[in-house]
């Protein structure tokens, strides 16, 4: 009989040349390895190094939230001619013009009630909702049930979605192009939910819908709103931190609590 591997083994020191599969793996696990992007292995110790990227001069300007696409979609996926949530859903299953979607095991579309009352938009989905196909289950989506929860909205009251529906690799964050590729989408479907608060969580959501270079720090707190005069509508938007950077600096938790309560102030409880 072969020996068993044994996974609880000291993974080799970073450097040292991996022993065995078993070995290889413990050692790419320990290099903080998550994710095979590509079909065919690539040897970077003889393969050339990547050209490096000029560093951008100090007065460079501001990447714009939301650039023109230098490679627009060959095919233009409609998400704005979509008549209601399945078919933008179906259009979105369609899509696929954004590379993220390649790397992700699940689209997260969002979900929630069709006409909610009030929509919360996050940055991407996270290993846990990658798995699961659903938006914030993770921990950052348990705190955020807890904040809406503190305002007396329940999750499911609630129309949970985010800017970019496949998670990144590595949980990066989306680069400004991906966001662009994406944002037709998250717009439809706040058209189609057509909420009467809009909820941004962190500067990837608050940055691309309010279309701004400003940092959240700035942006939170304040009304802004959303005009899409095709569909008719004017939302109130509120910026707050992501739930996620609450879990990691809860000092902040006191201003999230503050723009909880402007929710609350404007929209009252679910009930309409
Ligand atoms: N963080 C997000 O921004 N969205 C999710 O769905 C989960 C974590």
């Amino acid at each position: 009989m072969p020996p068993m591997t044994d996974f609880h083994a000291p993974s080799p020191a970073f450097g040292d040349p991996p022993l065995d599969a078993a070995a290889a793996l413990r050692w790419q696990v320990a290099a903080g390895v998550d994710i095979a992007v590509g079909e065919t292995p690539v040897d970077r110790t003889v393969a050339a190094p990547p050209a490096m990227p000029k560093p951008a001069p100090a007065e460079a300007p501001l990447p714009a939230a939301a650039p023109p696409l230098a490679n627009p979609p060959a095919v233009d996926p409609g998400f704005a001619q979509a008549a209601d949530l399945a078919d933008l859903r179906a259009r979105l299953e369609a899509f696929d013009g954004c590379l993220l979607r390649r790397t992700a095991t699940r689209t997260v579309f969002g979900n929630g009630p069709d006409r909610a009352r009030l929509m919360v938009i996050g940055e991407a989905p996270g290993a846990d909702e990658d798995r699961s196909g659903e938006p914030f289950v993770g921990r950052a989506g348990q705190l955020l049930d807890r904040m809406l929860a503190s305002i007396g909205w329940p999750r499911e009251a609630v129309f949970v979605t985010n800017v970019v529906p496949w998670r990144p690799p590595g949980n990066r964050t989306p680069t400004p192009e991906e966001v662009t590729l994406c944002l037709p989408f998250v717009l439809r479907a706040i058209e189609l939910v057509a909420p009467q608060a809009l909820l941004l969580l962190g500067a990837a959501a608050a940055t691309a819908i309010l279309d701004t270079r400003e940092g959240i720090t700035r942006i939170r707190g304040r009304w802004h709103s959303l005009e899409r005069p095709a569909a008719g509508l004017s939302i109130p938007v509120l910026a707050t931190f992501h739930p996620a950077f609450l879990l990691r600096f809860p000092d902040k938790k006191a201003l999230a609590w503050r723009d909880l309560l402007e929710i609350k102030a404007r929209l009252g409880g679910p009930a309409v």
